[in-house]
């Protein structure tokens, strides 16, 4: 571990809007790179995400943690594309990883940011311990007793010292929805604060656990920081006690979770990201005076690339049914499952503005479902087939929640940054999609 991880950008904080697409003339853009063109160039639906702004959002944290030693994990199940992590692992990135698999993303990504990667994850298997184990990552954050007694088990068997985190849950409240809400002490993830010391007690007798640290996470899409200043405090409070009784405590994880604005309101100011990060990091740093020395550890995931990126996709047909418009897209639930799965807001812009009157319609996809949606009465501006559109903050649990429902393909990636666009993701074919199957 050391303190270097959490450099500032070193730009100064220049400050970026809040998302990369604008409209340049009458056609939308994501940085210097005309969207119709991407379309023309790598069809439909195609995700497409900004470099500037990703890179500008992870260092919002590196800057606002920057006076401390802290390590920014960013927690890679919000967009696992390869390219992306590989960018952030070059901005000095650590990585919070949930299973074996992510664990190879960032092995592919960056070797030297392996010993930056804590693994998170209510359900740990051999393998993935076993792996995690070899490659040396920094630390688990363990999720139950019995969990330890595997970790244990597996480290013994490779002969290594595993350092630990004890997944503490504050039961603390944060507003969020129920899906992806965990901190409550009805969830199915960490173990209640109340039993931590006992656990840390026990494991003191195990010659192959390190009781490095203590970890905790609330939940995701929080927009409030104080539900994380609360947290942090229990935590702190256990580590005082965890010293006490002898454990050399040198890592804190916060967690991640800190949300975005999804819906543009007309009457509140634009989504102020600097800001919302600095307030974020002064909330935590006050609850982490108590600490004393550790190294901080948060796992921003949304935050970094909800709003770097965008789904286009084009309009299959509209149709009218009784008093309904459906404008029919080539995306589908596949792709995008937030508005189905959470009821999400997502905002949709035309690609190639002016063109009609607005209307009222709902944007759906071609699956078989009535949860495939994209929006429900939504006033946008009269669109016809062949029109393209792009559904916005979708940088973060797109494209990493995306199946092949319906045996459809999964889309393309492209990463635009400034001027340039990059494919970062072929288009899926049906003969990989049906390779795994043994007829
Ligand atoms: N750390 C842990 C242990 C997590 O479980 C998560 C997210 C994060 C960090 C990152 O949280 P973030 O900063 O991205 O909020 N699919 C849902 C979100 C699920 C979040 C799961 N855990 C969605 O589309 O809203």
């Amino acid at each position: 571990m050391n303190a270097r991880t959490a450099k500032g950008t070193g730009k100064g904080a220049v400050a970026v809007a809040a998302r990369p697409f604008h409209y340049r003339g009458r056609v939308l853009y994501c940085d210097g790179v005309s969207l119709a063109q991407l379309a023309e160039a790598h069809g439909t639906p195609l995700y497409v995400y900004s470099a500037k702004q990703i890179r500008y959002r992870f260092g919002l944290f590196q800057e606002a943690f920057a006076g401390r030693e802290a390590t920014v994990c960013y927690a890679v199940k919000a967009n696992s594309s390869l390219a992306i992590l590989r960018m952030l692992a070059e901005m000095g990135a650590g990585f919070d990883i949930v299973s074996g698999g992510e664990l190879e993303r960032v092995r592919l990504a960056s070797k030297t940011a392996l010993k930056r990667v804590v693994f998170s994850g209510a359900g740990k298997q051999e393998w993935e311990i076993d792996a995690a184990l070899k490659a040396g990552i920094l630390m688990f954050n363990v999720e139950s007793e019995a969990e330890l007694g595997l970790l244990a088990t597996r480290a013994e068997a490779l002969g290594v010292r595993a350092r630990f985190a004890l997944r503490v849950n504050p039961d603390v409240f944060a507003e969020t929805h129920p899906y992806i809400s965990t901190g409550l002490g009805s969830h199915k993830f960490g173990v209640e604060i109340g039993l931590a010391r006992g656990i840390y007690r026990r494991t003191a007798r195990s010659k192959w656990l390190d009781a490095a640290g203590v970890s905790v996470h609330i939940g995701s899409q929080i927009r409030a920081v104080e539900p994380f200043a609360a947290a942090l405090a229990r935590v702190a409070g256990l580590v005082g006690e965890l010293r006490e009784d002898g454990h050399k405590i040198r890592v804190v994880d916060a967690g991640g979770g800190l949300g975005i604005d999804y819906l543009d309101s007309p009457t509140e100011p634009k989504f102020d990201a600097a800001r919302k990060v600095r307030e974020y990091a002064a909330a935590l740093a006050k609850a982490a005076e108590r600490l004393g020395a550790v190294h901080l550890l948060v796992e921003p995931g949304r935050f970094v690339a909800a709003q770097a990126g965008g789904l286009m996709t084009r309009v299959i047909g509209v149709k009218q049914n009784g008093a309904k418009t459906f404008v029919i897209t080539d995306a589908a639930m596949n792709d995008l499952i937030r508005p189905a799965l959470y009821q999400a807001h997502h905002e949709i812009l035309p690609v190639r503005r002016g063109r009609g009157a607005s209307t009222k319609v709902d944007v759906v996809g071609p699956i078989c479902e009535s949860g495939d949606f994209f929006a429900h009465d939504r006033v946008m501006e009269r669109v016809k087939a062949g029109d393209l559109l792009l559904l916005l903050d979708a940088g973060a649990y797109g494209m990493s929640q995306a199946s092949n429902y319906n045996t459809r393909v999964r889309a393309a990636e492209v990463l635009v940054d400034e001027d340039e666009a990059r494919l970062i993701r072929r288009r899926e074919t049906l003969r990989d999609l049906m390779a795994a199957e043994i007829l």
